[in-house]
């Protein structure tokens, strides 16, 4: 192996031990930060994710509510939580676990979450800070990615940034992170032409599809810092990333794991965004 590894897991929880002491800070001022997660129906991967954000918040010091609502819920029925939990100031944040069944508006559901509880950062609002580069609250997963640059010392200033994924969720986001970083942003998608020409020429790789093994040895430049965004269970039951890790570490200069590597850091993200909600702290 010739790549570093961005250890996401070790990351996250530093940075849970970090926000455990501004727990602490907050409570002796009074204020007792509060996450309300919310899962409609039972997508079993949506179990183990949300489970992982309550874990972490524990972790934190953070309070958190989870509402469980059955897959036969109404849009009517989700609203009504959402606009009880924007009003309840024991919350900061809320999210909705997606996907969410085909019969609800999963657009809709996160607009209807108060701007400054939204700590997924799926609010046109905090969208539109971040278009701008704005104070605003900023999406886990693309946060994720910045930090774990930024922590192996990655310059992104007037490098070559591709991103693979073109996701409201992950995708577009982080393009707009790393373009505001002032990297050269360029965004393909698993259907791209000739994928691997694109991929080749990046400094940094940031892969977001979905798609286990997309991303092979042939496709990376020597020294590439490698973020791989992608959780996919493969049929032996294994959680494998977009790339194809024992072939790529042998020419990246740093990949990050999965698990262990944006998954944890996201969810920290989260509880980070919390915090700060509650301490009225801008990202
Ligand atoms: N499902 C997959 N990723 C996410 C995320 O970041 N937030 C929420 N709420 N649901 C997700």
């Amino acid at each position: 192996m010739t790549a570093q590894l961005i250890d996401g897991a070790g990351l996250a929880r530093e940075k849970l031990i970090q926000l455990k002491h501004v727990v602490t800070s907050l409570q002796a001022r009074g204020i007792q930060p509060g996450l309300a997660t919310v899962q409609v129906g039972d997508d079993p991967a949506s179990r183990i994710y949300v489970r992982n954000k309550v874990k972490a918040c524990t972790e934190a010091g953070v309070h958190s509510t989870h509402h469980d609502l059955p897959a036969s819920s109404s849009e009517a029925d989700v609203l009504k939580l959402l606009n009880q939990l924007n009003r309840d100031p024991q919350v900061h944040g809320i999210i909705v676990q997606l996907p969410v069944p085909k019969h609800l508006d999963a657009r809709r559901l996160s607009q209807a979450i108060a701007v400054a509880k939204d700590v997924d950062g799926f609010n046109w609002q905090n969208l539109g800070a971040l278009v701008e580069g704005a104070p605003g609250i900023l999406p886990c997963t693309p946060r994720a990615a910045m930090v774990m640059l930024d922590h192996a010392k990655i310059p992104v200033e007037g490098r070559h940034a591709v991103v693979v994924g073109r996701s409201n969720i992950v995708g577009k986001p982080v393009a707009l992170l790393l373009i505001g970083r002032g990297a050269t942003v360029t965004v393909c998608n698993s259907r791209t032409t000739d994928l691997g020409a694109v991929t080749r020429q990046a400094d940094i790789l940031v892969v977001a599809t979905g798609k286990a093994g997309l991303i092979r040895r042939n496709m990376v430049k020597p020294g590439a810092a490698v973020i791989d965004v992608g959780i996919n269970r493969l049929t032996s039951g294994k959680i494998a990333g977009d790339v194809v890790f024992d072939e790529v570490k042998e020419v990246a200069g740093w990949i990050t794991p999965v698990p262990g590597g944006v998954g944890p850091m996201t969810v920290a993200m989260l509880v980070e965004n919390t915090v700060n909600a509650a301490a009225r702290i801008p990202a």
